[in-house]
């Protein structure tokens, strides 16, 4: 089973951005947990803060990929080039969050993507990218 997961823009700075938000791991840590946790799955990891990049990546993947596990980060509220791009692909896709974007601004209670997706997972930290593989999975 090959997974790819695609962090959007600002999430290259987990660790150091806003901590009491987003924790103190940086990704590729957590990614190495993961890996050795779903040691009999493939797991692919991209991360770019450009909007045009991340659609490219879900084209190049979402034609033989088994699931797509997507923070967007802010692209998630606005993006409707990224909502087309998961629409026009064939695998599955799951739109993640670390933080409860619905505890936060009102302007992050909303998705472009999620309507899009198989499910959304949002609020529990880095869990959040796990909880997503389990269902792929499951
Ligand atoms: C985020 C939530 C978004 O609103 C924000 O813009 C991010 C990160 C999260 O993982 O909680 O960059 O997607």
């Amino acid at each position: 089973m090959k997974i790819q997961i695609i962090n959007g823009p600002n999430l290259n700075l987990l660790g150091v951005r806003e901590k009491s938000i987003y924790g103190n791991t940086n990704f590729e840590t957590y990614l190495e947990e993961l890996k050795k946790r779903f040691a009999d799955i493939e797991i692919s990891y991209y991360q770019s803060n450009v909007e045009g990049e991340i659609i490219n990546k879900l084209h190049e993947i979402g034609f033989s990929y088994d699931g797509i596990v997507i923070n967007a980060g802010a692209y998630t509220h606005t993006s409707i080039a990224i909502a087309d791009a998961i629409a026009a692909i064939n695998t599955p896709v799951i739109e993640v969050h670390i933080s409860n974007v619905y505890k936060r601004e009102e302007f992050r209670h909303s998705s472009m993507l999620a309507a899009c997706c198989k499910g959304v997972i949002a609020g529990f930290g880095m869990d959040s990218y796990r909880l997503a593989i389990e269902n792929f999975s499951a």
